[in-house]
């Protein structure tokens, strides 16, 4: 079975494909063949690799405001994530800033997440979670900016776009370490890794690469 350390490394060799892409090769180097399936075409492949890193590759051409942005969380994110981002019934995406090192740590957007472009990329990917892939990029910029804006992270009228996304300072972005375990000496690990960090989380499988400062 893989462990993380060798899908991090299998995920490294994989280089400029997308994390999802390397996954697969990793598997399929891993199966026995079955003389099933057939090699995917390059179509198939740009139409998943979408993936946008915190330097803002990947992003697409377009932009929002917050202003704009309220719009499309009314009608498209408000039923799941309440009016003001806090009162579900979904994942809260406001608040929480200063509870991760208590005994009761929200991990919100706002508190959590270390990346602009992360908030973004998932967006694109899988929101509204009913309906994913339904936004334009200029709908996805502008609600960005409205999750932002509730967050209390950029202002109203600020114009989130390619270049002022990945500018974007969250709270939170000194808050992930380095692999702390005795036997991963952070030299080797950048040497091997290229300073990048996997996170797979929840059902809708996120996989994002995030490149940790130095
Ligand atoms: C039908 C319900 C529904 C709608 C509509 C919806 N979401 Fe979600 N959202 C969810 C669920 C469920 C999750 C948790 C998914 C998971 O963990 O796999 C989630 C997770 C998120 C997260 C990640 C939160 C975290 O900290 O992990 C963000 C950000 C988000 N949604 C933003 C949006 C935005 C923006 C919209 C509107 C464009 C939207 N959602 C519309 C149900 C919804």
């Amino acid at each position: 079975m893989a462990t993380a350390r060798s899908v991090v490394r299998c995920l490294v060799v994989g280089g400029t494909l997308s994390a999802t892409l390397s996954l697969g090769a990793v598997l399929l180097a891993q199966s026995p063949t079955f003389g099933l399936g057939h090699p995917p075409s390059p179509e198939l492949l740009s139409a998943i690799d979408i993936e946008v890193t915190p330097d803002g590759k990947g992003l697409a051409t377009g932009s929002g405001t917050a202003a704009a942005g309220k719009d499309v969380y009314t009608r498209r994110c408000e039923t799941c994530h309440g009016p003001t981002g806090t009162e579900g019934p979904q994942d809260v995406l406001v608040g929480g800033h200063g509870s991760l090192g208590t005994d009761r740590p929200l991990k919100t957007v706002g508190s959590y997440w270390p990346y602009a472009t992360t908030l973004w990329d998932y967006i694109r990917r899988a929101m509204p979670f009913d309906h994913p892939g339904t936004l334009t990029a200029d709908e996805i910029y502008g609600v960005t900016a409205y999750v932002l804006f509730m967050n209390g992270i950029v202002g109203e009228q600020d114009a989130l776009n390619q270049a002022t996304l990945p500018q974007g300072k969250m709270p939170n972005r000194n808050g992930f370490v380095a692999d702390p375990r005795p036997d991963v000496p952070s030299k080797k690990r950048n040497e091997e890794f290229g300073n990048l960090e996997v996170r797979i989380r929840g059902l809708h499988s996120k996989l994002h690469i995030f490149q940790i400062p130095n």
